[in-house]
């Protein structure tokens, strides 16, 4: 069995890892058996970005709703007739749970009848080869991939097979998903699926799509890597305004979808991370109507989504009048408070704002402030003993940053008086090196470790007649201490103990003496 987990293990990010670990451990405790399946298996084994994490589970995954939410998860959705759950694990990691479950179509255009299933009938109501694969997360079968069509093959030769004759007639969302995948991976369909597409096409067969799918497909484009792409390609098949009657490329905002793009790629550099899903929808619906963009927010399925991209607009003006007011009227402040706000909308706003002002702040935030780090005067903190070591450094490096931001410390004479009253006091000095080597030195290590031993036998004698038990420490540790720190006084309760010692020295000391003369 090839080792899977190990290839999920490195193609995961952290936080993938965590939510995969989150999701199986609650699923496990509810006796369900787990796997993950679909998109998430196709894009571990083919190498491709990890998009989200899709799981389904032997069992109704809605009954794990409550441990989900107690361990850090949003739950954006729930599907009752599916038995699906739309999540956000923590660290902003898309998911999806859902129900193992059989499809029966009995009519074109109506919803399937569903049932309850093992993971291989689920593998067998889906879409394509490559995504109708299962990866187990079950003690004992972890790791063992379920690849009934023979995904992997196509994977391998990047090709996009539908599992049957009648894939597109029963689901007609899969067309839009054919022309979806293959925009997005740059694989062809093979030869017959592509004859069924064509002949579901012409029959028109696209007329039967559910609102839940249209919904759906219109959500999965906010995630697109390159959305502009898709959604070229799917006005060119005549799919965009399935998903809404009026939208075409005409109604997008292709210069700030653009610009939304490369300015979240430099704050992924930066380290920020913001979705950029709710503007990507704002940025592709920018000229559609009020009643179109109504309509396709009823049908989407995750509400947050539909939320944030309903706020975005309001959300940018409160941080703009925000940056044009005092709380913005140094660098430093403006800094503090575009560090707090949620990079979403610092995002959006970077792409929109109108108002000169605010977009300089933005650009220096994201530029010529940064750089402002590179003079941290860490030359002057070392010296003063300034160190990473010390648990008030990172206050102390942020406070001079910010006075920095505020040019307030122009020069060394500026910088040493504002940190000296912060240095620690100095280092003790180190501890002077032993005088004495060779044999006579080990002779007299010995013997002062026996007047120690001496020592600590009298006081453990002490103790132990007062009813405790002695904590007697090996000789050899006693003199280590000794030599470090020498103690200041001598206690005349030691005192003839300690004349024991000096005489053993003594004798030691001659005793090495003699060996060296023979
Ligand atoms: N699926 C299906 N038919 C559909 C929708 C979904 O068979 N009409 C199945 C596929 O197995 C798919 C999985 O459900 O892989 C999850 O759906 P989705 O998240 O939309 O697709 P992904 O393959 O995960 O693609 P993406 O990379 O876009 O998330």
């Amino acid at each position: 069995m090839a080792d899977y987990i190990y290839t999920m293990e490195i193609r995961l990010t952290p936080d993938q890892q965590r939510g995969v670990t989150l999701v199986q451990d609650i699923a496990r405790a509810a006796g369900m058996n787990i796997y993950l399946t679909g998109g998430a298996v196709r894009d571990i084994i083919s190498g491709l970005p990890i998009r989200d994490l899709d799981f389904t589970v032997q069992g109704n995954p809605l009954r794990l709703q409550k441990d989900l939410e107690r361990a850090g998860a949003t739950i954006a959705a729930a599907d009752d007739d599916l038995k699906t759950l739309y999540l956000v694990l923590p660290g902003k990691v898309r998911s999806e749970i859902s129900m193992a479950r059989t499809e029966r179509y009995e009519k074109t255009g109506k919803p399937p009848i569903i049932a309850s299933a093992t993971i291989i009938e689920d593998l067998r109501r889906r879409d394509f080869t490559v995504n109708a694969m299962a990866l187990s997360l079950n003690p004992g079968s972890r790791g063992l991939l379920m690849d009934p069509f023979n995904g992997a093959a196509d994977i391998e030769a990047k090709l996009l097979r539908v599992l049957h004759n009648y894939a597109f007639v029963e689901d007609p969302s899969r067309l839009i998903r054919a022309s979806r995948f293959a925009a997005r991976f740059h694989w062809p369909l093979e030869e017959r699926t592509q004859a069924r597409f064509a002949s579901a096409k012409e029959n028109n067969y696209i007329e039967y799509i559910t609102d839940r799918a249209i919904g759906y497909e219109t959500e999965q484009l906010a995630y697109e890597e390159d959305p502009l792409h898709i959604i070229r390609v799917l006005e060119k098949e005549e799919w965009l305004n399935v998903l809404s009657p009026h939208w075409s490329t005409a109604k997008v905002d292709s210069a700030g979808l653009g610009q939304l793009l490369k300015t979240r790629q430099q704050m992924n550099e930066l380290g920020y991370t913001p979705d950029p899903a709710p503007a990507v929808l704002y940025f592709l619906t920018a000229r559609l109507g009020d009643k179109d963009i109504a309509d396709m927010r009823k049908l989407i399925p995750r509400k947050d989504l539909v939320e944030a991209w309903r706020d975005l607009e309001d959300n940018a003006k409160d941080l703009a009048k925000r940056l044009t007011s005092k709380e913005a009227a140094t660098p430093s402040r403006t800094w503090k408070l575009l560090s707090e706000a949620r990079p979403e909308m610092v995002l959006f706003l970077a792409v929109t704002a109108r108002q000169q002002a605010v977009a300089q702040k933005i650009k220096n935030f994201f530029t010529k402030w940064r750089q402002v780090q590179q003079k941290i005067p860490l030359a002057e903190m070392t010296e003063l003993h300034i160190t990473p070591q010390l648990p008030v450094y990172p206050k102390i490096a942020q406070d001079v940053f910010m006075l920095l931001l505020d040019g307030k410390l122009r020069s060394r004479t500026e910088i040493l008086k504002f940190l000296k009253p912060l240095a620690p006091p100095p280092p003790p000095p180190p501890p002077p090196p032993p005088a004495k080597r060779g044999r006579a030195a080990k002779a007299a290590a010995a013997a002062a470790a026996a007047a120690q031993a001496a020592i600590a036998a009298q006081s453990a004698g002490k103790k132990k007649s007062k009813g405790g038990v002695a904590a007697v420490p090996a000789p050899q540790a006693v003199a280590k201490v000794e030599a470090v720190a020498a103690p200041k006084h001598k206690p005349e309760k030691h005192k003839a103990a300690k004349k024991a010692a000096k005489k053993a020295a003594k004798a030691a000391g001659k005793k090495a003496k003699g060996k060296k003369r023979r």
